[in-house]
């Protein structure tokens, strides 16, 4: 008997129609654009190439897909710095803002694209002064401030190759990073602002350096003034070179294949990988989603998003997308709630944002704050939410709605990764009608199906997402590793791309992303996704935020255990864990109620706010905890052990 594919329970029936305000002047504002796209996806590409970027030699041929290796816009060449920079400036708007930047403790910075050209061209021959050249790969490991996009973009204005490590990650990530992809030049900075304080990086890469022998020079950016330590002959301080350098420096004209980044993905398990991006797909589809997507105007727009730019998210939607389109932007640098848990939303009126792109993660977060630190603020310039980096949750989605976008603003769920390098899986602000928590359909261009364990097309219900074409901004492979790229991402169904998250497919078509596969559970036979049983928790009013697991049962296979964080003022009595877990049942099911319910002050997540529930599902099991390294906070799983010991211990309570 076949295994079944993941169940389908959560039912959601509210819609909301495009909202009528934004269908005048919408940059898209009708649905034949799917046709288009679809009746011909290669001369969709190529106008949107032609007509979103400027090429100083077009391309001859649109795309050559040798399965599963593409390319695309073969024989064009263009530079990505001066699609980002240059053209705005020559085109006679170099006066406008670039990036509002607000630092942690307040300091503010005001970067217009005349001042942006001048720091990028300087930046670039700084790094030419230091001996890197065209295909040299140079890892930036540093805080949000402007000088981050700077270095992104004069690395890829001299054709040198990025990759950007989050400044979070510890010196082995470094090490480990730098010596797979043989970085010659480490750019960082003193430090940055988190939590009220300087938090140092210097000394990370110091750390790190001894173990990198590939390691010529390092840049070194003052922000926080503090001391640092620096190696006479490798180490260099950006504002001194930047005073000796020229303010001139052309664009080197790239290939359309030729490497423009190198971004790792921090797998749980396994070493990172290094995914690969070329310069003329992924520039294409970056700017042409961020400017659908969030319908931008970049005349009167103030567009921001929240993430680091050391996640493929503030790559493609920090630094490329909105940058290519000629976006005013604004950039933070710190915690959410320094000084106070409103920080976000003085930001969003001081600067009249139009647009905000954040992550599940932290609305929930939001909301088990509580309700009155957006209301303090006056958020009626936003026109668009967006949303990445996980399954919102429809009560989160509500949440987020209601609060921030004030009942009148659409959310663009908006599923892609860190492969994809932009959006897949998105709304379209003035024509598609929303479900809270479903991505809705592929982006015109884009081909996704469901599929079931033989591989074969899911019409309505549960299954495995996959894409069934090429796609311009897809990863070009895994450094070093072509074999491995082949086998991680198109052998598990042959001929297509399988993304390693469940999806199901409701009976008009619509998407709902239901996790990461790894973690769908069994019971009793019924597979059962986290995404739907963490949805019907968040459900209950009591609850901001919840993660499943699947744990060994000797009755069932699995049994559901669930971790919840209580939104502000709620206690977590023994009644109301137990009324929490009837409410799964009365939600979605008996079978997806949770056999134990543990209220926790916290949840483990990987530095990217992802939810770690391999930790979780140890905790469950009793075992020692496997490889932590990811973890962004490594007490909180020692607090969830320890409340689940006492809980054992005592009579009745708690988890039953
Ligand atoms: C994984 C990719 C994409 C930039 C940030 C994360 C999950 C991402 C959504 C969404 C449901 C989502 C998937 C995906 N994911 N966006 N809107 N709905 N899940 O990039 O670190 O490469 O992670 O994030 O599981 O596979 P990433």
């Amino acid at each position: 008997m076949n295994e079944p594919t993941i169940e389908d329970y959560f039912h959601e029936d509210r819609v909301f129609p495009p909202p009528a305000s934004l269908q005048a002047g919408a940059v898209v504002s009708d649905e034949s654009v799917y046709d288009v796209a679809a009746a011909d996806p290669e001369a969709f590409w190529a106008d949107a190439a032609r007509t979103t970027l400027s090429w100083s030699t077009d391309f001859h041929t649109t795309l050559e897909w040798d399965l599963p290796f593409a390319k695309w816009f073969i024989g064009g060449e263009l530079n990505v710095a001066y699609n980002c920079v240059d053209r705005h400036v020559e085109a006679g708007n170099g006066d406008r803002v670039a990036f509002h930047w607000e630092g942690e403790p307040g300091d503010t910075r005001t970067i217009t694209y005349t001042d942006l050209l001048d720091d990028v061209s300087r930046f670039a021959n700084a790094l030419r002064h230091l001996g890197v050249g065209r295909g040299d790969r140079v890892a930036i490991y540093m805080p949000m401030i402007p000088e981050l996009p700077v270095a992104m973009l004069a690395c890829a204005r001299i054709g040198a190759v990025h990759t950007v490590i989050f400044g979070g990650f510890s010196p082995d990530s470094i090490v480990d990073r730098v010596n797979d992809s043989e970085v010659s030049c480490v750019v960082t900075a003193d430090g940055g602002f988190r939590r009220g304080a300087p938090a140092a990086l210097k000394p990370a890469v110091d750390a790190a350096l001894p173990s990198c022998p590939s390691v010529k020079s390092v840049l070194v950016v003052r922000r926080t003034g503090e001391t640092v330590e620096m190696t006479a002959g490798r180490d260099h301080w950006w504002h001194e070179l930047r005073e000796q350098v020229d303010a001139e420096c052309p664009p080197e004209p790239m290939g359309s294949e030729d490497l423009l980044f190198l971004l790792y993905t921090s797998g749980t398990t396994a070493k990172p990988k290094g995914i690969m991006h070329t310069t003329g797909g992924y520039l294409t589809q970056a700017a042409l989603t961020h400017a659908w997507v969030f319908d931008l105007r970049p005349e009167t727009d103030v567009y921001w998003c929240a993430a680091d730019a050391g996640w493929i998210t503030g790559h493609s939607y920090i630094v490329y997308g909105p940058l290519a389109n000629g976006a005013t932007q604004v950039m933070y640098e710190g915690t959410p709630d320094t000084p106070d848990k409103d920080r976000l939303w003085r930001i969003v009126e001081r600067y009249g944002v139009t647009q905000l792109y954040t992550a599940p993660t932290a609305i929930r977060m939001f909301m088990k704050w509580g309700d009155e630190f957006p209301a303090r603020c006056d958020l009626s310039s936003l026109r668009i939410l967006g949303s990445v980096g996980e399954p919102i949750n429809p009560e989160a989605w509500m949440w987020y709605r209601t609060h921030i976008g004030g009942d009148r603003c659409p959310i663009m769920d908006t599923w892609w990764q860190t492969e994809t390098g932009a959006h897949m899986i998105t709304p379209l602000p003035a024509i598609t009608a929303l479900k809270p928590g479903s991505a809705t359909r592929p982006f015109p261009g884009i081909t996704a199906e469901v599929v079931d364990d033989h591989g074969d097309p899911v019409t309505e219900g549960g299954g495995y997402l996959t894409l069934t074409g090429p796609w311009p901004s897809m990863l070009r492979g895994i450094w070093g590793d072509p074999e491995r790229y082949r086998e991680t991402y198109w052998s598990t169904y042959p001929g297509r791309y399988f993304a390693g998250d469940g999806a199901k497919v409701d009976a008009d078509g619509y998407l709902w992303l239901l996790g990461r596969v790894d973690d769908v559970m069994n019971v009793s036979g019924h597979r059962v996704s986290t995404t739907e049983v963490e949805s019907a928790l968040v459900d209950h009013p009591a609850v901001a935020e919840a993660a499943v697991v699947g744990a060994t049962d000797p009755v069932t296979g699995q049994a559901i255990v669930g971790y919840v964080i209580l939104r502000a003022g709620v206690d977590g009595s023994a009644e109301l864990v137990e009324e929490v877990r009837q409410h799964v049942a009365t939600k979605i099911g008996p079978t997806a109620r949770p056999k134990a319910v543990m209220v926790v002050p916290d949840l483990p997540k990987t530095r990217s706010g992802k939810i770690m529930r391999r930790l979780l599902r140890d905790v469950a099991e009793g075992r020692d905890l496997g490889d932590t390294t990811t973890l962004a906070d490594a007490t909180v799983v020692e607090e969830i052990r320890r409340r689940a010991a006492a809980d054992a211990d005592a009579p009745g309570g708690g988890a039953n």
